[in-house]
């Protein structure tokens, strides 16, 4: 068995207890992780006033982990400048927010340029190399010149953009170019990997050898979809627990009678929290006999702070909350309840399976993984109803929810009358049809399916 060398912008180091970050990343990759050997290397999270040649390590059980620290300039131009500025915006066709600076992009070659040289001195002929996140896209072209011919894939986690948005961004053909480094490239859906190998053959001139399969100048690279899961057995299993939980039991008496409506999202203009907001106020203005009967929980952990866009996020937020629970809510009801904290896995199953709706309503989303889990943690005997944006990866296969359009509020605010009027019968219905494919592609399915398919190349 190869090991496996795991490598991402973020590493979720698990702690005295053994346990790490819940997010939907760490616990994918930690999931990856049980059936190989391992080691994960990539940003401390920390930020040094020298720049480290040599990765910290840390020993815990079989895998490694290797932790590279960023200096502020680095972090300034690789994270929160060229990642997060301007190929974050452009891979979710906000290019009117894409920010491209040339210092950046340099700073952005640099960092993935220092974690190659100090990843490569740790990578063994025989082992994997499972590359995570737009990021990193550069790494494997950084690898391949320090003489590593091992296989390396990549996963996007985001959406990739129809070769026309891509192409807006400066420097995108020289990340075309270093794709074909990896021997293999996964993203979410069969939209993002038609979008990838048309922005390869209109770009490269890059020729299909097969199907999946394309090749430049006798380099080849297979683009091929993976939709992500969740570990949809483990949420039904901690959504199910008896909730013993303060806040939990602060929500159910809060509520009353009335119904809950739960969005969850990291702070983030990717996920339609104004305009959600705004398609919730739209339901309430044409529903006046709604009003009192429903509750709007969003749940916003704070995101990216230092990068002005997602500031100027928060204040829109803020305002379109004030406006529609100042316009709309009586004394006693408040329409929007609103929280920035980050809460726990099995807090969030629990709020989770207490909503009637969900609210998953992203302008554009690789995957979604907050829908996947609103299916997973409903009673089956009375679950409630997804409504979930059309542009999410996700809505690619969880055709028992409704799919709106995020861009129309009226349409949201018709699917969320409809979401809480629905009948026992129907809601069960469409529930069965997502479960079972939640199950059967989960996170486990997710790994080995790209490892398989990468050893295979
Ligand atoms: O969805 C892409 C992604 O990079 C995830 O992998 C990550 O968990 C999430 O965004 C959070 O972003 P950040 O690391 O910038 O907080």
């Amino acid at each position: 068995m190869p090991r496996l060398v795991i490598v991402s912008n973020r590493v979720s180091v698990p702690d005295a207890a053994g346990k790490g970050t819940a997010g939907g990343l760490a616990v994918a990759l930690r999931e990856a992780f049980q059936a190989y050997e391992g080691l994960w290397f990539g940003w401390s999270g920390k930020v040094a006033a020298h720049p480290t040649s040599q990765p910290r390590m840390v020993d815990k059980g079989d895998v490694q982990y290797a932790l590279m620290d960023l200096t502020s300039l680095d972090r300034q131009e690789y994270y929160n400048g060229f990642a997060n500025r301007a190929l974050w915006p452009t891979m979710h066709y906000r290019v009117g927010l894409s920010d491209f600076s040339r210092t950046d992009y340099a700073g952005y070659l640099r960092v993935n340029r220092t974690f190659a040289t100090a990843l490569a001195k740790l990578i063994c002929p025989s082992d994997l190399v499972w590359v995570h996140d737009y990021h990193l896209i550069p790494l494997a072209a950084e690898l391949r010149p320090l003489g590593l011919t091992n296989l390396i894939g990549y996963f996007h986690h985001i959406p990739w953009p129809a070769p026309e948005v891509f192409g807006t961004l400066p420097g995108s053909t020289d990340l075309l170019r270093a794709i074909m480094d990896f021997n293999l490239v996964g993203v979410q859906t069969e939209r993002d990997a038609d979008n990838l190998r048309r922005a390869l053959m209109q770009e490269l001139g890059a020729v299909a050898e097969k199907v999946d399969v394309l090749d430049v100048g006798g380099k080849g690279t297979c683009v091929k979809s993976f939709p992500i899961g969740i570990d949809a057995s483990d949420f039904q299993e901690v959504a199910a627990r008896p909730r013993s939980n303060r806040i939990v039991s602060q929500t159910i008496v809060g509520l009353g009678s009335r119904k809950l409506i739960i969005g969850v999202d990291r702070l983030d203009y990717s996920k339609g929290i104004p305009q959600r907001m705004e398609a919730y106020e739209r339901f309430l203005v044409n529903n006046p006999d709604q009003r009192g009967h429903v509750t709007y929980l969003q749940i916003a952990p704070t995101s990216r702070s230092e990068v002005p866009e997602y500031d100027t996020l928060s204040r829109v937020v803020n305002e379109t909350l004030g406006r529609i629970n100042g316009s709309l809510g009586e004394p006693g009801w408040v329409p929007i309840q609103y929280v920035t904290s980050t809460y726990p896995r099995s807090l969030l199953a629990a709020l989770y399976r207490l909503a009637r709706v969900a609210l998953v309503t992203p302008m554009r989303d690789g995957m979604n993984l907050v829908a996947k889990e609103y299916v997973a943690a409903q009673d089956p005997l009375d679950p409630g109803v997804l409504i979930l944006s059309k542009f999410a990866g996700a809505a690619q296969q969880l055709t028992g929810a409704l799919i709106v359009n995020p861009n129309d509020k009226f349409e949201v605010a018709e699917a969320i009358r409809e979401a809480l009027r629905m009948g026992h019968e129907e809601r069960v219905a469409r529930w069965r049809t997502m479960i079972g494919p939640l199950r059967d592609r989960d996170v486990s399915w997710w790994a080995a399916a790209f490892l398989k398919e990468l050893a295979a190349q």
